[in-house]
């Protein structure tokens, strides 16, 4: 089954974001990730806002953005440029490490299918290591 169509009838491409159930799998992806970050001093303290909703707010639309849903987070936001608004936070290996410790469990939580769940993941790892930008 090709969702999106095959040559004699096309329609539009298929996105990560609708595959894996939209705007709902994402808030839910984002809550529970939060959810640990909220439990975790070590990351805890690296967030500047007391309150973390604005902050999970971001990351929502970001991530929704980025599998192929709406561009709310770039019409709001701007240009990602995400190495540079991580600049004033120490994002070493511990930092990095306990970031996808949350997220490995908020996809776990999530439960997508095997597909997605590696895409999404493999993903993660690697923009969490790009981000390093201190040592240790
Ligand atoms: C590697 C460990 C990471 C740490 C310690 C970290 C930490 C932070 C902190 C402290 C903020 C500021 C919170 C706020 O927006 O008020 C932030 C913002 C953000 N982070 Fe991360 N982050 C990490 C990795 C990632 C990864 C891998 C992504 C994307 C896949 C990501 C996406 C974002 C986004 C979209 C924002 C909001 C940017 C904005 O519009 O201002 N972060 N992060």
């Amino acid at each position: 089954m090709h969702p999106q169509g095959d040559v004699t009838n096309p329609g539009p491409p298929a996105t990560v974001y609708a595959a894996i159930g939209g705007e709902p799998t994402f808030t839910r992806l984002v809550d529970a990730f939060y959810a640990g970050v909220a439990a975790d001093p070590v990351l805890r303290a690296i967030y500047p806002e007391d309150d973390l909703g604005p902050a999970a707010e971001r990351l929502r639309l970001f991530l929704i953005q980025y599998w192929g849903g709406p561009t709310t987070y770039s019409d709001t936001r701007g240009h990602p440029r995400l190495r540079m608004r991580h600049a004033p936070f120490p994002v070493n290996g511990a930092t990095r490490d306990a970031w996808l410790r949350h997220m490995r469990a908020a996809l776990d939580s999530v439960g997508l299918p095997a597909e997605y769940d590696e895409q999404l993941w493999q993903y993660f790892t690697r923009a969490a290591d790009s981000l390093r930008n201190t040592p240790g």
